[in-house]
């Protein structure tokens, strides 16, 4: 394994073997069992190319056209599945933060899918880092600084490679250009899943969120 620095997000390359992969995508086909994926629809109306859905006791939701954490799955109306154990272990490896996160989003990459470049802000925890792990096709990843106009630098995350945005690079702007679809054999159609774990706020009870 190595170490890669992309404007202070802190790449892992490697940090997964194959059977930790493996692992990981079951953890997340049960996740995806109990709560559908779903391509949301930003607050301009657009849908995402991107499908999504989480574990944990938040999950990031667009409704009634604004981002936020949300305690139950627009989909079935139930609360989120609990975060999957294996999954939990690599925030714990990695994140070095006491606590574990209050939230595990599944982004799905199908083909054509990608993602603009954003801040990740809607967590009132910014001391916490976001721990970002790519499984499946190859994609290229974007980094940027504070500011939208600043400059980036982009490296490509393969299956098993694990971010760390933390520290300056908490709130750095990034995205996904692309997916190489059909680049990794993990997952036999094709496609890319990014799991981002997330402390979303330091106390989060099951009715405070809208
Ligand atoms: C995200 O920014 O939420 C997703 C990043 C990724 O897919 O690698
Ligand atoms: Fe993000």
């Amino acid at each position: 394994m190595t170490a890669v620095d992309v404007n202070g997000v802190r790449v892992l390359k490697g940090f997964l073997d194959r059977p930790a992969q493996v692992t990981l995508v079951e953890a997340v086909r049960a996740v995806v069992a109990e709560a559908p994926l779903r391509r949301p629809t930003t607050p301009w109306g657009k849908p995402m190319s991107v499908r999504m859905t989480a574990a944990g006791r938040v999950g990031w939701v667009v409704e009634r056209g604004r981002y936020g954490y949300a305690p139950r799955c627009p989909e079935t109306g139930r609360p989120w599945p609990a975060i999957p154990e294996p999954a939990l272990a690599v925030w714990r490896a990695v994140a070095d933060w006491p606590d574990d996160p209050d939230s595990m989003l599944v982004n799905w990459y199908g083909e054509g899918a990608r993602m603009g470049m954003h801040r990740d802000a809607d967590e009132d925890a910014w001391a916490a880092p976001v721990v970002s792990v790519s499984l499946g096709d190859p994609a290229v990843f974007r980094v940027g600084g504070l500011a939208r106009r600043d400059a980036t630098a982009s490296i490509l995350l393969e299956s098993g490679d694990v971010a760390v945005l933390g520290g300056a690079a908490r709130l750095a702007y990034h995205g996904v250009d692309r997916v190489r679809f059909g680049g990794s054999s993990l997952l036999p159609a094709g496609g890319r899943i990014n799991l981002t774990f997330r402390v979303v706020a330091p106390h989060i009870g099951a009715e405070t969120q809208a």
